[in-house]
């Protein structure tokens, strides 16, 4: 291995660090801002040190939003550029009365699904308890140790949405892509074992029944919309008329 010490130290190592300080920047007439030897270290204060911001215009294109102009370049709230990507499990079981039956709805006379929500903490707004995930994880990982193996495992998987997501944090060069899956409890005996419990960003949780008259954070109406209709599950009082996918 090569010994490169002293290059994350106190910055003392001026030759480890003189590349990354010259100017023009490559390929670009943009010049840095000057720092001297002593203040490379981040452990210096500086305050006014304002550094020069330049991103190629080559590398702006390529993380470019797929679904236009948003009127906010760079990364805003974001933690990487191009896609971020989220996901968001949608556990459902059939709504049931004391004795066990599924409950239909007096107007449809569609079985009513449930599904688990959250309350989240940033907003206020009923939501799909869903999360952040690296590029390559998994929900169904997350899922597996939340619920266990063999809970996840009796439940049917169905992919509802995959992909870009309308999101306020979106950028022309940051943005939120989800992958929005069912998992459905057909007979209700899996999920009525488990006890729900919110995580650290949320503060309640609990079955919440699925219908156009939810108010639900983000795209997440959408999401549910479509395992309702997928189920052949109560959706509105007005037929097939609220289904606009
Ligand atoms: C939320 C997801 C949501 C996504 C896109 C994430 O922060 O956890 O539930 O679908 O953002 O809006």
């Amino acid at each position: 291995m090569l010994n490169m010490k002293g290059a994350r130290g106190g910055g003392a190592n001026r030759n480890a660090h003189s590349k990354a300080r010259m100017s023009p920047y490559p390929q670009s007439t943009v010049e840095r801002s000057h720092v001297p030897d002593e203040k490379v270290s981040w452990r210096v204060e500086w305050h006014e040190y304002k550094p020069v911001e330049y991103t190629a215009a080559a590398i702006l294109a390529g993380p470019a939003n797929p679904a236009g102009r948003t009127g906010l370049g760079g990364q805003g709230l974001l933690g990487r550029w191009g896609p971020n990507h989220a996901a968001d499990p949608i556990i459902t079981r059939w709504k049931r009365d004391n004795h066990g039956n599924k409950v239909s709805h007096p107007v449809s006379g569609k079985d009513i699904l449930q599904f688990v929500a959250i309350k989240r903490k940033d907003c206020g707004e009923w939501a799909i308890p869903g999360g952040m995930v690296d590029p390559g994880e998994k929900i169904s990982a997350t899922l597996k140790r939340e619920f266990g193996e063999e809970a996840m495992n009796s439940l049917e998987h169905l992919m509802v949405y995959k992909g870009y997501v309308d999101d306020p944090r979106n950028t022309d060069n940051a943005w939120m892509e989800t992958e929005a899956v069912n998992y459905h409890d057909e007979t209700g005996e899996t999920m009525d074992n488990l006890t729900l419990e919110a995580g650290d960003d949320a503060g309640k949780v609990k079955w919440v029944e699925i219908s156009d008259k939810l108010k639900l954070y983000a795209s997440h109406s959408q999401f549910i919309e479509l395992v309702a209709k997928n189920r052949g599950a109560h959706w509105s009082e007005d037929g097939d008329q609220g289904y606009h996918g």
